[in-house]
């Protein structure tokens, strides 16, 4: 890297640093930076000359100026193509004389501006913007651009990528990305972002990504993607997200990934997911979700993958995931289900037996007992072997005949402590376990594999088997005779079975659910 400039720009710059003791103080306090940026060039002008703008210094001399310096590619080309600009010491304002050094290169289509530890941008250089027509990446990190404003990116028609992580974005306004008929990516990971406007993501006919993870989005807007048709990638992972609704999410008819991962969702209601029929991915895990409406993944009919787990579900309704037959991955570790019944599972039978569905419900609350004989049906029927040792992990709690009640929901009697969950907010379980120590070492709930206690011995009183838990595990001989087998021509078909069951208990829920959306939605 030897100096490139022209000697009659060397010589005046070195003249200027001379006749300013400020300016070598500053230079000298710039140094350690300096240096280990820009190996060793010592003369620099500033801000503070803004009269100096001929001959403009290339901006990719790598020697504009100790505020701005960029490395380009390809190097010494009078046009370059890519841009890749560091901002040192103190902020640099919107009329700094630095910025002029862009009129150099219009060709630039990669763009990209670092601020450095001792620097400081605080808006987006639009200015500079509007007049690289070619540009066709821009990123911007570490800036303090609180606000993203109207047309912040100049109306750029060859725009394909805007990446703005780390920047302590808050407020994206309305039209902040709008005009760009060729943007397809949009990153604002990392950002502090807690107000979008609900214009702010129009205009935008080809956008394919967005990643709005690890800001504090609360709300969702009605309507706020309604423009985004192409979009694939939604990612809203690490926010605080606490309600979802079925208007946030219109018009993304083509939407594959949607990440609602470790938000603040407790409850997700009927048909939220129902304009999303091109999904493939739904990542709901992590967050504290108590209760999904039977019809809650309704319209899903292409979802593959469905993460659920480290939430607090206690009890899943029979039909939850009767719409999303085509699961090939079915995560819900680390939740405090109480049981998995056959019911739950037969929409998945298929993919499970035939194909290399997974299945995993590591770190629930199950308990032992002919609920849960499926399973043994499962492990012996499927070809899939990480399927057989997913459920060959499964541990359940051996329980007792005081554990349960008429009826199985109502379990969370004083003398079955081991079923509360462990995740009351109160800690009334532990408190409670103290207070009655004797009983807790008389019934101490012990867990065992499931598949060690043996098919024929798990516990099975007659009111595990209601009305909403399919066949009855007890009567079945064993895998043939389950209505999901392919084979024999059977005259039930696993559709028809199921949809008297779905239909009478869909009756029942939407009314429930009706009354609990409304509520949940005020
Ligand atoms: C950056 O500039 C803004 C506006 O002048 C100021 O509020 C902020 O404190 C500055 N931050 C740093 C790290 O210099
Ligand atoms: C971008 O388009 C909007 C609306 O058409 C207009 O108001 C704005 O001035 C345009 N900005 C530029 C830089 O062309
Ligand atoms: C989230 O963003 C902040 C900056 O806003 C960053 O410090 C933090 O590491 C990020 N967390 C994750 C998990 O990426
Ligand atoms: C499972 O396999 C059976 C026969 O081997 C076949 O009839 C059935 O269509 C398959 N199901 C799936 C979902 O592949
Ligand atoms: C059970 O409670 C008694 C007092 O009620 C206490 O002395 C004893 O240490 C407790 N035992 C255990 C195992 O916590
Ligand atoms: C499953 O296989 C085991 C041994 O491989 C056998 O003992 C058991 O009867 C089978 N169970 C069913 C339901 O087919």
């Amino acid at each position: 890297m030897s100096p490139s400039r022209s000697p009659s720009w060397a010589t005046l710059a070195l003249v200027l640093s001379l006749t300013s003791t400020s300016l070598l103080q500053t230079a000298t306090a710039r140094s350690y930076e300096k240096d280990t940026y820009r190996k060793g060039k010592t003369t620099q002008i500033t801000a503070s000359q803004p009269t100096i703008t001929t001959p403009l210094v290339d901006l990719c001399s790598e020697d504009i100026n100790m505020k701005l310096a960029c490395h380009c590619s390809p190097e010494g080309h009078a046009k370059a193509q890519k841009a890749s600009c560091s901002i040192f010491d103190g902020e640099l304002p919107r009329k700094d004389a630095n910025w002029l050094a862009f009129h150099t290169q219009t060709s630039l289509e990669n763009l990209k501006f670092t601020v450095r530890k001792s620097g400081n941008l605080t808006y987006i250089p639009s200015d500079v913007l509007f007049t690289l027509k070619k540009l066709r990446t821009l990123t911007i990190e570490y800036g303090i651009i609180t606000d993203i404003y109207p047309y912040a990116f100049g109306n750029l028609t060859e725009l394909r990528t805007v990446n703005l992580p780390n920047n302590q974005i808050k407020t994206l306004h309305a039209n902040a990305f709008a005009n760009h008929p060729a943007l397809d990516e949009i990153m604002l990971e990392n950002n502090d972002i807690r107000r979008i406007d609900r214009e702010a993501f129009v205009n935008l006919p080809m956008l394919i990504k967005l990643n709005l993870a690890n800001n504090t989005i609360g709300e969702l807007h009605d309507n706020g993607f309604v423009e985004l048709t192409k979009l694939e990638e939604l990612r809203l992972e690490l926010n605080m997200i606490s309600v979802l609704a079925k208007e946030y999410f219109k018009g993304l008819e083509n939407l594959k990934v949607l990440k609602l991962s470790y938000n603040d969702v407790n409850y997700v209601g009927a048909t939220v997911f129902a304009d999303l029929w091109s999904l493939q991915m739904l990542f709901l895990d992590g967050n504290k979700i108590e209760k999904l409406d039977e019809r809650a993944f309704d319209g899903l009919n292409n979802l593959h993958y469905l993460h659920l787990e480290n939430n607090r579900l206690t009890t899943l309704e029979s039909g939850t995931f009767t719409s999303v037959s085509a699961l090939v991955v079915l995560n819900l570790d680390g939740n405090a289900l109480e049981t998995l019944s056959y019911s739950h599972i037969l929409p998945l039978m298929d993919n499970l037996v035939n194909n290399s569905a997974i299945l995993s419900i590591r770190d629930n609350h199950l308990i032992c007992d002919c609920r849960l004989s499926w399973v043994y049906d499962l492990n012996n029927r499927t070809r899939n072997e990480d399927l057989r040792e997913s459920l060959n992990k499964i541990e359940c709690t051996m329980g007792n005949k005081n554990s349960y009640n008429s009826n199985p929901r109502q379990n969370q009697a004083p003398d079955s402590s081991f079923l509360e969950s462990p995740l009351d907010e109160d800690g009334d379980y532990f408190e409670d376990a103290a207070l009655d120590n004797e009983s807790i070492e008389e019934e101490k709930p012990e867990v065992v594999f499931l598949f060690k206690v043996g098919k024929d011995k798990l516990y099975c009183p007659e009111e595990l088997i209601g009305p909403t838990d399919g066949p009855n595990p007890r009567a079945s001989k064993g895998i043939l005779d389950l209505p999901w087998m392919p084979s024999g021509g059977s005259a039930i078909r696993p559709s028809s079975s199921r949809t008297l069951v779905s239909a009478l208990a869909c009756i029942l829920v939407s009314s429930v659910g009706l009354v609990v959306i409304s509520s949940v939605r005020w």
